[in-house]
């Protein structure tokens, strides 16, 4: 049985007193039935850990360089993050494939960066709009996932893997829960096909979850939990998700 995982992504929102606002209410309302992580902002990581230290909430970062160190101006490495305790980094969200022109190949030497350095790194796939009604979903994300495993080899098991259709994100334009099922059973065969692990590895769905869809969502066979934006940045609406999941 895959415990579920509820992660939300601030992207690039926050102020230091919302955030303090913000965490004591996720704090507050613990328990949850369910794995819940916050990914913030770099430079909020600091106070996010403090706000959530000594609790099993979990914080991550929304990205991570593919380089250890050097001259790589405006990036952050994994080394970094692990000392300030993240447990998951982001990578290959749509937003920075699309914005940044980040390749799968970028992508899964992030990955592989981050669990070099005991970061589990949630690996976003997902089609645009024009791809799925070209009928290409299928091949795209396993496309994009195929780099990740084939970079990882045998820690591929170890990561977690958001299918955020492009479409869906920051439009409230959710995918249906059929929709998104079958995506994930794709993922899922393709997981099994080269981990072996594919049954217990976790995939989240991303892509306008609210508290009014999440339960339908995550009462799918193959999706065992979210990526959320928009509704992570509200209190009541990020725990009434993560509830949902529990
Ligand atoms: P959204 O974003 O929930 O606002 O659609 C999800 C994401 O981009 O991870």
């Amino acid at each position: 049985m895959r415990r579920k995982l509820v992660v939300g992504n601030w992207k690039m929102h926050g102020s230091r007193p919302a955030n303090a606002e913000l965490l004591a209410a996720i704090v507050g309302a613990r328990p949850y039935g369910c794995d819940v992580a916050v990914c913030v902002p770099y430079p909020y990581l600091t106070e996010t850990a403090a706000a959530l230290s000594g609790g099993d909430l979990r914080w991550g970062a929304q990205d991570c360089s593919a380089h250890e160190q050097g001259a790589y101006t405006g990036e952050v490495s994994a080394t970094m993050l692990a000392e300030f305790g993240c447990r998951y980094a982001i990578v290959g969200h749509s937003e920075r494939r699309a914005c940044h022109h980040e390749s799968d190949l970028l992508v899964a030497q992030k990955a592989q960066a981050a669990l070099a350095r005991g970061i589990t790194p949630i690996v976003c796939v997902g089609e645009t709009l024009e791809q799925r009604e070209a009928g290409d979903t299928e091949f795209v994300v396993k496309r994009q996932l195929a780099a990740v495993i084939h970079r990882l080899a045998h820690c591929a098991g170890e990561i977690v893997v958001a299918y955020e259709p492009v479409w869906a994100i920051g439009t409230g334009r959710t995918a249906t829960p059929e929709q998104a099922q079958a995506v994930h059973a794709v993922l899922r065969t393709q997981l099994q096909a080269a981990t072996g692990h594919g049954e217990r590895m976790r995939i989240l769905y991303g892509g306008s979850v609210k508290a009014d869809n999440a339960a339908t969502l995550f009462a799918q066979p193959d999706i065992d939990g979210g990526l959320i934006g928009g509704a992570s940045l509200k209190a009541a609406d990020f725990i009434a998700i993560c509830r949902a999941a529990g």
